[in-house]
């Protein structure tokens, strides 16, 4: 057995202990280091002596992952190994990075003990200072720190790093293999004050102090006139912390050689009758999981990257964050503090892969891991013990269960009984103090709500993959409804893309893996460079923390959560004003008659800057009808005129079959039915499986057969419409008919057989010039929607071009469909191009359905030489079936008898 095939986790490192801000000198090696690349993990160790000759090697920086600097690949699994489950063997062909820094000691170090940090490697590490081997370590995201005495000026530093270890069986998480020195290395001065735990509780306008520490010491918390010395409690007035008041003290505990700088957050966690509270009130977590990634330097995050998570989801109205699936960079806990989000803090352990062999020999239950997994949780809980704004520890992540996760549990109790204990893998909750869940149905997220029990979350929910998730309105819903349940975390902040100079964004395969998950690293509610997608607007729009609801005359608006100072404003067409809801309600503003459709709308603003959005960020909204939508024009003096070589019909050419061929001058298509459409992420998931219903059908190459065509005062068309091979179809009428300056297009639709499976829409779909770039509707917007999704859209006006109308989601798909369009113009640069109106849901791309389907990744949807336009009056339900439940049966589309009218007028 060699140190990197060993059930022992580490050798030579200290006890661990917290994170600390101290005035202990400090020296970060990060910067520039020499690296060289391995095939293999038993190369000679021939690079550790100072003297050895690097001058050959590349360059890398530390903090990074090598594959990311062009050496090596990186590698996407979800859930399997990629090697042999042979625990604890790692493969052969193990990378390995041997990297070298030389540093210069300060004067004033020299002979005086120090502490060598890493904040984290990937995935196993042997380290020698000066030639002399300090030890090795595994943990890849947890701290480790060798006692060294470095010499006098020049000293040279040696870390071997192997991709692969006997610990990658623990590190199973759904995400890139990224090995490396992806955090920090530094050098600090050793110091008395080695570990500090700072116990702060809050009861009814109390705070109450203790800090332990490793050395008598000094704290003093200047603002509320706090001086004690260390192991001393002191009750004292405080403000509690809260993530929607993040009410921080700094402290100070100090020796006569050193000040380590805290920052206090009083906060009581308990369980009362199945609630989980904080500081008595019900914890309502509305959150999401975060894994750390950057599309440049995967897991090596930038602090202004973390920063921008932190903001981003503080500006969503998102107020808690599982670190998934390991503890993050330290920093991003001190922003959690400081700007307020509760977390779950979990350890870094998974061990998935061993599903696929029913379990048998997962490290969980045997033995010889025990010391890893209790180490792995020790390491997480001193580290991070100080932070507030964690309420929970989490064992860790899909690793079945077993007597090696009950001990963790056992050991955080001792260690920190202040805090509950989470694990989704233990089913019986056994050995934790919430029952956690993941993909729960809302039907079974129901029950649960109902039933007695301690206190429910969802670890994971609404799998964020591609076009969706949708039922998260109803999910937020049951949230609201049962104390027991305490919220959930959807799955999960950020798509994993890569930046790739082709592909734009690159995901499993895409390094040619032997063996990986696509894009199942997909799926976030960001896109890799953290444009919000509409999942996470529509996210924010769930968990906005007051309503705005609309009665009897009145506004009324609730608090759910604590808010900062808040103004209401609203508008009404061109009117707009603001609203007084000091009181909780007021009369709603008086109103002049409106001609045309009009809604108020009224939004909820912060009334103040705050620290993580100025003054006018919009946190809540809501609309009200206050004038109808106008009819439909019908009626016209036009009749169909038979031609040469077909029908003209007002603004219309027809060919010889009835089918359109010209509209005010422009070259268009005939419109035909379309049942199908690119499938989602969520349409191909394995509870939907709605992608091969689909394929099994034949929705996506319906052909059109012409059964008759007749005029008289209209224009009727009678078509079948089905699929080669299959008996099934759909009889399709289209019937035009003059209507003002336009024509009113009829469609009414029969099935012609029986349909009871779900289809992907139903509408009707025509080619148009492709010199059609603008786009304006009156209807939802501005962004995209499908019947379970689009919650962040609203009635109004808006205008946008073909190009800005997709959603860029990073493996094409079905997207970018503006729901409930009263009316739309599509015009060229020119203005020429037509009107609709009716009451649909509308789709304008450059190319077809089958090229989106096609498409794997952004930069193969190129512009064809037509603008499709897709009317549709019903989409399927997007669901979040990629992982989890399908659509709610209340947006199941089946295909029935429907007849649907708009009508399309000319525009020049
Ligand atoms: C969960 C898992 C996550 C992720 C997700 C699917 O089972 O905990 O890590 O794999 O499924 O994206």
């Amino acid at each position: 057995m060699t140190y990197y095939d060993d059930f022992v986790p580490h050798d030579g490192l200290r006890s661990p202990r917290a994170a600390l801000d101290s005035t202990t000198p400090r020296l970060v090696l990060d910067g520039d280091w020499r690296f060289r690349l391995s095939p293999r993990a038993d190369v000679p160790v021939d690079f550790t002596e100072p003297g050895f000759d690097d001058s050959g090697w590349a360059t890398l920086p530390v903090p990074s992952h090598w594959p990311l600097r062009g050496h090596g690949n990186p590698w996407y699994t979800n859930v399997v190994y990629p090697f042999p489950v042979d625990p604890p063997h790692p493969p052969e062909e193990n990378p390995t990075g041997d990297h070298r820094i030389a540093f210069d000691l300060p004067d004033d170090w020299a002979g005086r003990p120090v502490v060598l940090r890493f904040d984290g490697v990937e995935s196993c590490a042997k380290v020698w200072l000066n030639g002399a081997e300090l030890g090795f370590f595994t943990g890849s995201r947890l701290p480790a720190e060798f006692d060294v005495t470095p010499a006098p000026g020049r000293n040279v530093l040696a870390v071997r790093v192997h991709q692969w270890s006997a610990a990658s069986y623990l590190e199973d998480q759904d995400q890139w293999w990224l090995p490396g020195i992806f955090r920090s290395v530094s050098l600090a001065l050793r110091s008395d004050l080695d570990d500090v735990f700072v116990h702060a509780s809050y009861l009814d306008g109390q705070g109450t102090l203790l800090v332990d520490a490793s050395a008598p010491a000094t704290v003093r918390v200047p603002e509320l006139g706090i001086e004690v010395a260390t192991g001393e409690t002191v009750t004292v007035p405080v403000e509690p912390w809260s993530a929607e008041h993040p009410r921080l003290y700094e402290a100070t505990v100090a020796t006569a050689d050193e000040t380590v700088r805290l920052r206090v957050g009083f906060r009581t966690v308990s369980i009362v009758d199945g609630v989980l509270l904080v500081n008595g009130e019900p914890l309502q977590l509305r959150g999401v999981n975060r894994h750390e990634f950057h599309p440049d330097h995967g897991r090596a995050v930038p602090l202004e990257t973390m920063r921008a998570d932190v903001l981003l989801m503080k500006r969503h109205n998102v107020n808690a964050v599982r670190t998934s699936h390991y503890p993050p960079h330290p920093a991003f806990l001190d922003l959690c503090d400081e700007l307020g989000l509760w977390v779950i803090d979990e350890c870094d352990l998974e061990t998935h892969g061993f599903y696929f062999a029913g379990w048998d020999k997962n490290p969980s239950d045997v033995p010889e891991w025990r010391e890893s997994y209790l180490d792995r949780m020790r390491r997480t809980v001193e580290r991070d013990k100080n932070h507030p704004s964690i309420v929970i520890w989490s064992l860790g992540n899909e690793s079945h269960t077993g007597a090696n996760l009950a001990a963790m549990a056992s050991w955080v109790r001792d260690r920190d009984p202040s805090r509950p204990v989470h694990y989704e893998g233990d089913a019986d909750c056994a050995y934790v103090d919430v029952y956690s869940r993941m993909y729960a149905s809302h039907e079974e997220v129901d029950k649960i709500g109902q039933e007695p029990g301690i206190p429910f979350l969802q670890c994971e929910y609404a799998h964020a993959m591609g076009n969706g998730p949708g039922g998260l309105a109803e999910y937020v819903e049951l949230f609201d409804r049962y104390p027991r349940i305490a919220g959930g975390f959807v799955w999960e902040w950020i798509d994993h893309g890569l930046r790739h100079p082709e592909l734009e964004y690159a995901y499993g395969g895409d390094y040619g893996e032997p063996l990986h998950d696509g894009n199942f690293v997909i799926d976030g509610l960001l896109y890799p460079d953290r444009t919000p997608s509409p999942g996470l607007l529509d996210l924010k729009k769930v968990y906005e923390p007051i309503r705005i609801s609309f009665a009897d005359g009145r506004v009324t608006v609730t608090e759910k959560r604590p808010v900062p100072p808040l103004r209401f404003e609203w508008t009404a067409g061109t009117e707009s004003g603001e609203l007084d809801l000091s009181t909780g309600s007021a009369p709603l503003p008086a109103l002049p008659a409106f001609t045309e459709e009009t809604w108020l709308t009224v939004r909820a603003v912060l009334a103040t800057d705050q620290p993580w959005a100025a003054a006018g960020h919009e946190i809540a909204w809501a609309q009200e009808p206050v004038a109808p939508r106008a009819p439909l024009p019908t009626g016209g003096s036009y009749r169909p005129q038979q031609t040469d070589d077909g029908f003209s019909f007002g603004p219309a050419e027809f060919d010889r079959t009835g089918r359109l061929r010209a509209f005010g001058g422009l070259t268009v298509g005939a419109p035909h039915l379309t049942l199908w459409r690119a499938p989602t992420d969520n349409d191909k998931g394995p509870s939907a499986k709605l992608h091969d219903t689909w394929h099994a059908l034949g929705l996506h190459r319906l052909t059109h057969r012409l059964d008759g065509v007749s005029a008289g005062d209209t224009l009727v068309v009678r078509e079948r419409s089905a699929a080669a091979a299959l008996p099934r179809g759909a009889r399709v009428t289209y019937e035009w008919a003059a209507a003002g300056d336009g024509l009113a297009l009829t469609v009414t639709v029969e099935p012609d057989g029986e349909w009871p499976e779900p289809i992907g829409k139903l509408a009707v779909t025509l080619p148009l010039p492709a010199s059609i770039d603008t786009v304006t509707w009156y209807g939802r917007g501005p962004g995209e929607a499908y019947p379970d999704t689009g919650l962040a859209t609203w009635v109004g006006a808006f205008e946008s071009t073909v190009e800005e109308l997709q959603t860029p989601y990073v493996r094409p798909q079905e997207n970018g469909r503006r729901a409930a369009v009263r009316w739309a113009t599509l015009t060229d640069p020119a203005g020429r191009g037509l009107r609709i109106a009716g009451d649909f849901g509308l789709t304008v791309r450059r190319w077809t359905d089958a090229d989106l389907a096609a498409a794997t990744h952004r930069n193969e949807l190129t512009k064809g030489d037509a603008v499709w336009l897709t009317i549709d009056v019903g989409q399927q339900g997007i669901g979040t079936g990629s992982c989890g439940p399908g659509a709610l049966p209340e947006y199941v589309l089946t295909l029935r008898k429907t007849s649907f009218t708009v009508v399309f007028s000319p525009l020049s």
